[in-house]
């Protein structure tokens, strides 16, 4: 098997290539091939990636190559998890919507709009590469944000694609350790669209095969008082923490909101805090700094440690999944960003929504849905709004189509305020959209 990575040189592969070493028998890999335009990254990440097959006993090789068309020739899946502009760009998008009074965000907001207008053309480029040159049933999975916008572009352009991202699979993880059982007994009800996005139950199962929904429990059989489910307090008020939130807010909504929703539920507060605090990117290019002095030593042949302060925790076991069920023909189900095709009744089939889907080799199919309370529809079908509009302004360009994709995103909604963020983002994304 050849599988592919664009964006291969990103410091996040060392943990992709930990999970492939670990979990060879789910998906025997012949072939790994790591593609990206940055010669430096290419030696350092390229180099550790061998090490640690080779430390594994992992039989694979390992490649890296800057040519897209080299990297993805006869491949059974393509992985794409580049970032246009790098961390830079981040900085940006994370900075100048705060002149606008609005949060600073690398997928959320104006700032995950900017990485959309950057990323969707050169997303589409590689693709029709991936459909011309590699094999005629392969799969691209794609982690590069903003996931949902993304993915929807690569399935309006015909490909054969899904999008991933690992909120589910944390809060799976979340869920095992709290109550104490394996990862794969808890299944989640996970709704909403990429990033935006709630567990509305936590089926824990027992040995004996049943199921008991943990978060019913915890808020108490009738949804009502805090507190008073058979699990106490402890665990609903660590579960609050986790995302950021009042666990007042879980129990009106009976869900639990990933920490996205901060970004919408709690905006003047974020906004705050980010204007005295040192940006998401700026910690993340120290990270890098320290991983890629670690990638540099010849001795270092695992995944280091630094790794874990990354957000992508646990992306590589759940691209392993993915693509050991498309692979392997398995059936499974797995929280996967998919399209639409009537799950949510108010959205269009084509829109692309994330909800646990069934994977088989040829098919991805979502599971149908309990329907959303008018708060969660809401707020879904304005997020929903702006991006179609995003993905137009992405796929045709000027400056009346990000206006108004702007101008519908939830957190923006003034006209004046749109015009001023269109403004900035086309002012600090001029070397990056290739229309602008
Ligand atoms: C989570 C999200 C990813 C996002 C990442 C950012 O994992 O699901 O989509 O890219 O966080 O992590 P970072 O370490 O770059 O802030
Ligand atoms: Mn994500």
């Amino acid at each position: 098997m050849k599988l592919a990575v664009i964006g291969g040189g990103s410091t996040y592969t060392p943990e992709l290539v930990d999970g492939f070493a670990r979990l060879r028998d789910q998906l025997p890999i012949d072939e790994l091939w790591l593609v990206d335009p940055d010669p430096e990254r290419r030696r350092l990440v390229g180099g550790v990636a061998q090490r640690m097959f080779a430390h594994a006993g992992h039989p694979g090789t390992v490649h890296v190559t800057d040519d897209v068309v080299a990297g993805v020739s006869d491949t059974d899946a393509v992985m794409f998890q580049l970032r246009i502009g790098g961390q830079a760009a981040r900085q940006q998008d994370e900075t100048w919507p705060h002149e606008a009074c609005c949060i600073g965000q690398e997928t959320t907001g104006p700032g995950g709009f900017a990485k959309a207008l950057r990323t969707v053309p050169v997303v589409l480029e590689y693709a029709e590469l991936v459909r011309e040159h590699a094999k005629p049933d392969a799969w691209i999975v794609d982690f590069t944000n903003p996931v949902g916008i993304v993915t929807r572009a690569l399935l309006e352009a015909g490909h054969r694609a899904v999008g991933l991202c690992n909120v589910a699979i944390g809060f799976q993880r979340r869920f095992a350790r709290e109550f104490d059982v394996a990862p794969e007994a808890v299944r989640l009800d996970h709704v909403g669209l990429n990033h935006l996005t709630w567990e509305r139950g936590v089926h824990v199962r027992s040995a004996d095969g049943s199921e008991r929904d943990v978060l019913s429990e915890l808020l108490g059989a009738d949804g009502g008082a805090l507190g008073t489910g058979a699990l106490g307090t402890g665990a609903l008020e660590r579960m609050a923490e986790s995302v950021h939130m009042p666990a007042d807010l879980i129990r009106l909504q009976h869900a639990v909101p990933s920490y996205y929703l901060r970004y919408f539920y709690a905006h003047d507060v974020v906004l705050e805090e980010q204007l005295h605090e040192r940006t998401r990117a700026e910690a993340v290019m120290d990270t890098e700094r320290a991983l890629l002095t670690k990638y540099a030593d010849p001795s270092v042949v695992t995944k280091p440690a630094e790794l874990e302060q990354r957000g992508g925790a646990y992306y590589s076991e759940a691209a392993i999944d993915v693509l050991s069920s498309i692979l392997g023909d398995r059936g499974d189900v797995q929280v996967l960003n998919v399209r639409n095709d009537g799950t949510f009744p108010f959205l269009p089939d084509d829109h692309v929504i994330e909800v646990p889907a069934r994977v088989t080799r040829s098919t991805i199919t979502p599971l149908p849905v309990e329907p959303l309370a008018p708060d969660m529809a809401g707020l879904v079908s304005h997020v929903a709004g702006y991006e179609r509009l995003a993905l137009e302004a992405a796929v045709h360009g000027g400056r009346d189509r990000v206006l108004r994709a702007m101008w519908a995103h939830p957190l923006v909604g003034q006209v004046d305020k749109a015009e001023r963020l269109t403004d900035l983002l086309l002012a600090a994304n001029a070397d990056l959209i290739p229309w602008a």
